[in-house]
């Protein structure tokens, strides 16, 4: 068992990663745990129920459809209903068993249920397990946009079986990558070379690694934990510090929202959003050419897609003018002012500001290149 403290100021609490550690008696065990004999609800999603009901049969479930479009306010609603109809106390405990989704859904709930009460993270996704579980970032999408409504409500535990991954689908798994191989370029070059020696093509279908190359995966996907642990803790309300795990996603989430959502997983745009930032960060003398073919090389063993599709350079200008409506635009632009992340040099990045139709240029030509 690996485990990673996550030091938040006022709620320290342990992700622990082991391979094989989740199963039904598991589950028993862990609501035992945490005293919560009756008094809990699993929260989990269709897929994963229809996977792993074994684990869950006579418990106290509550099953959401698969898919972004449970995230939002009439399923937290529906949710915190049955959370209520089976009589959840204030020591009630909720465990969200499930991928990013669920994470963030069921964390919302246990930050408003009764004020708040304590939630433990069990992710199923690779996503889930090397982002979006650690950091306390829980919320639901409004019609006006992601995670409009939500709140900072930190687990008491996380728990990360890497077997789990064996089911997933492998976009999913890509997706997942796409933030790995983030942490490493903009914030740990030691990371970004581990990812680099390691046979990442064969995390596709896990069950092909052997056993020691399962531990170096179950301590890559550790050492991601940590890096963001070690981000968050120092800035548990995202005003700084925390923006950096932020890299590819200004432009990221432009691109999600032109394709309104459809066409790519989160992971796949953050991935060419990086590359475009790489782009820039070679035509600015920041990295060399041998480092952009090498972040290059590794995006694409990952199976994730670099580049945009042609457009119109008309076309990208209103992909970019979705910049403006980042939800994040309160500090990410401020009287005309944009704050973005620069790379600096393989696993260096820093905050710069710098005038919008300034970064509106860099991104231009880069692309135009
Ligand atoms: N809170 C944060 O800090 C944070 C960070 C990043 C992302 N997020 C959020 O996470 C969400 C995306 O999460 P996601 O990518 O995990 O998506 P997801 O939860 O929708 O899961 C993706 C799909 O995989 C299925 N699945 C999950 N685990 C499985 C398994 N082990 N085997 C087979 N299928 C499985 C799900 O049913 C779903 O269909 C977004 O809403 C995003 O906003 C939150
Ligand atoms: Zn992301």
């Amino acid at each position: 068992m690996q485990i990673v403290k996550v030091k938040m100021p006022h709620h320290p609490y342990e992700v622990q990663i082991a391979s094989g550690q989740l199963n039904g008696t598991f589950m028993t065990g862990l609501i035992s745990r945490y005293n919560s004999v009756s008094d809990y609800v699993i929260i989990t999603d269709a897929q994963i129920f229809g996977l792993y009901s074994d684990w869950l049969t006579d418990r106290n479930v509550i099953i959401v459809a698969s898919g972004e479009s449970s995230k939002c306010f009439s399923m937290l609603e529906n949710v915190l209903e049955q959370m209520a109809s089976y009589q959840l106390t204030r020591n009630g405990l909720v465990i969200a068993f499930g991928g990013g989704v669920i994470g963030d859904l069921a964390g919302f709930a246990a930050s408003v249920y009764k004020r708040g009460i304590r939630w433990i993270g069990v992710p199923t996704t690779l996503l889930s397990m090397v982002d979006s579980s650690v950091g306390g970032k829980v919320a639901v999408n409004l019609r006006a946009g992601k995670n409009l409504a939500g709140a900072f409500h930190q687990p008491e535990a996380v728990f990360i079986d890497p077997v789990m991954l064996d089911t997933l689908d492998k976009r999913e798994v890509s997706n997942g990558l796409a933030e790995m191989v983030k942490l490493g370029v903009a914030l740990d070059k030691d990371y970004f070379e581990a990812l680099e020696r390691f046979p990442i093509e064969k995390v596709f279908s896990a069950h092909e690694l052997t056993s020691h190359e399962a531990e170096r995966w179950s301590d890559l996907i550790r050492r991601a934990c940590e890096i963001k642990a070690e981000i968050v803790a120092s800035d548990e309300r995202d005003t700084g510090r925390r923006m950096l795990l932020n890299f590819g996603h200004t432009i990221g989430h432009a691109i999600e929202r032109y394709d309104s959502y459809r066409e790519r997983l989160h992971g796949e745009a953050v991935a060419m959003g990086m590359w475009l930032k790489c782009r820039i960060a070679h035509s600015e003398g920041f990295i060399s050419a041998d480092v952009l073919l090498r972040i290059g090389c590794l995006l694409d063993r990952c199976g994730l897609k670099r580049t945009l599709p042609p457009m119109e350079i008309d076309a990208f200008r209103s992909l970019l003018e979705g910049i403006g409506h980042d939800k994040k635009q309160d500090h990410q632009i401020h009287e005309g002012q944009v704050n973005w992340v620069v790379l600096r040099g393989l696993g260096s990045s820093t905050l710069a500001s710098l005038p919008y139709h300034e970064m509106m240029n860099k991104l231009e030509e880069a692309y135009k290149e």
